[in-house]
């Protein structure tokens, strides 16, 4: 069977190469910039490899009850999308994807948004929203007969790597910043099987690294400028049209890091509305980190037309990244759909995030900026109550305990940080209380939390 349909088109010069002859870094080697998966067929307009949105629709629905592994992954069961292999028996699937959208009642009660979700990618396989761009691109790295694999991370595109390339039976190379990412994510790499190298530099340094070290070994490139790696990444779109019943929802809100994600999303929309899927995009903002904000540096400076690298530093170690491969194509995104960038500090992360975690759902501090940013917004009148608004939420809560843990004890802001937030946080915090061992004890804890005597916790 062969179900591949695509080729590669640069996003900076245009030029086309099929997917087979990208050079082993994905840059372009007319103008340097990277590939976008390019479905040449979805053009002729009434041909035979158009497909049919009413049909496509109800066979997506339908493969929720199939039996088939490929059909029971979020990603793949809209495989009519995603024709990048030669063969969809060579795909590799821990049944990523299907992540749940969740209302957010109190968050959506405090900023008189009722239609306020979150979509939830934190509960994929391992844990983030990486792993339904490792199902695409590891599948094409075994398809193209790569014994090795091999990406530079913040933690969470590494953690899926290792898990999908163990699946494969392909050896794989982490590069990571020594000291800089969360423990959670250099366990699961650990654990499955991953070679794993901290080296003392930055996520942008490991790139760097990586890079030279893929032109000169055969390791297949999993970093998110491997184009195949959006493919998958664009296919929460599908489910959030879905879950409206192909109404997009008005505003998507997601972190920006290397910004591959908010690309990617823009172009799930993007082939939804030129299919007939969906009528139109939503608003897609970009919400980065005050302390790694180039992106919005660029767009605020000269709109988009240019990034100057800053050096990152933030606790939302998953988006400490200066200097964002996938920029160009963000700024796109977010000016297409009339989208907002904007950063936040370190207090409105951490708020935000004890916020979700009030909600019963809990994600990584990454995540949060999505929360911490459309509170900004609502402030500036840029939502409006009627609208309905979507927060991907990237990672999961248990990738990163450290900081949840930090923040509950009181341990993680500094004074400087904090100012003009302290009460909230106070009433956010929930310290564990180390109480003696006598029902008594207990119950005094239970009494002590319903007077509020005990505000933030005790000691523990
Ligand atoms: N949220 C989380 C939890 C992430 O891990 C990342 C990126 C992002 C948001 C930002 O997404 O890079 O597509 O803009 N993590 C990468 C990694 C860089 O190596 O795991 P982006």
């Amino acid at each position: 069977m062969n179900d591949n349909l695509h080729q590669l088109r640069c996003f900076g010069c245009g030029t086309r190469v099929p997917g087979t002859e990208a050079r082993p870094d994905f840059r372009c080697s007319a103008c340097g910039d990277l590939f976008e998966v390019e479905y040449p067929g979805w053009n002729q307009r009434k041909g035979p490899d158009r497909p049919n949105a009413g049909a496509l629709k109800w066979l997506w629905r339908e493969r929720r009850c199939s039996t088939e592994a490929l059909d029971h992954s979020g990603v793949w069961r809209f495989r009519e999308l995603l024709p990048i292999l030669e063969s969809f028996g060579n795909a590799v699937t821990l049944r990523e994807g299907n992540t749940p959208l969740y209302h957010l009642p109190r968050a959506s009660k405090a900023l008189g948004i009722d239609q306020l979700f979150a979509k939830h990618q934190g509960m994929n396989p391992t844990g983030s929203f990486k792993d339904t761009g490792m199902t695409t691109a590891l599948s094409v790295a075994r398809e193209r007969g790569f014994e090795w694999v091999a990406c530079a991370s913040t933690g969470n595109t590494s953690a899926a790597m290792a898990a999908y390339a163990a699946r494969a039976g392909l050896r794989s190379l982490v590069v990571i910043p020594e000291g800089k990412i969360a423990w959670g994510k250099l366990a699961q790499a650990m654990d499955y099987g991953a070679v794993t190298c901290q080296l003392n530099t930055d996520f942008d340094g490991c790139v760097r690294v990586l890079t030279k070290v893929v032109k000169e070994a055969h390791i297949y490139l999993l970093n998110s400028v491997n184009p195949y790696r959006l493919e998958g990444q664009k296919t929460p779109a599908f489910e959030i049209a879905e879950a409206f019943d192909w109404n997009v929802p008005d505003h998507v809100i997601v972190p920006g890091g290397n910004l591959a994600n908010s690309s990617a999303l823009g172009k799930g929309f993007r082939e939804m509305v030129e299919l007939g899927l969906v009528a139109r995009m939503p608003r897609i903002s970009v919400i980065q980190a005050a302390g790694a904000n180039p992106l919005v540096r660029s767009m605020a400076e000269n709109g988009g037309t240019a990034l100057e690298p800053v050096v990152a530093d933030t606790r939302a170690t998953a988006i400490r990244i200066g200097n964002p491969a996938s920029w160009r194509k963000a700024a796109r995104v977010i000016q297409e759909t009339g989208g907002w960038s904007l950063d936040v500090s370190e207090a409105e992360i951490a708020i935000a995030k004890a916020e979700i975690g009030a909600e019963g759902l809990g994600c990584e501090p990454a995540s949060a900026v999505t929360l911490a940013g459309l509170k900004k917004l609502r402030a500036q009148g840029a939502v409006s109550p009627g609208e309905t608004v979507v927060l991907l939420l990237t990672g999961h809560t248990l990738k990163d305990a450290d900081y949840t843990i930090d923040f509950h004890r009181g341990t993680l802001l500094r004074d400087d940080e904090k100012v003009g937030l302290e009460d909230k946080i106070e009433a956010l915090r929930r310290n564990a209380q180390v109480v003696d061992a006598t029902p008594e004890a207990v119950l005094a804890a239970v009494k002590a939390s319903v007077t509020g005597s005990a505000p933030g916790g005790g000691e523990g």
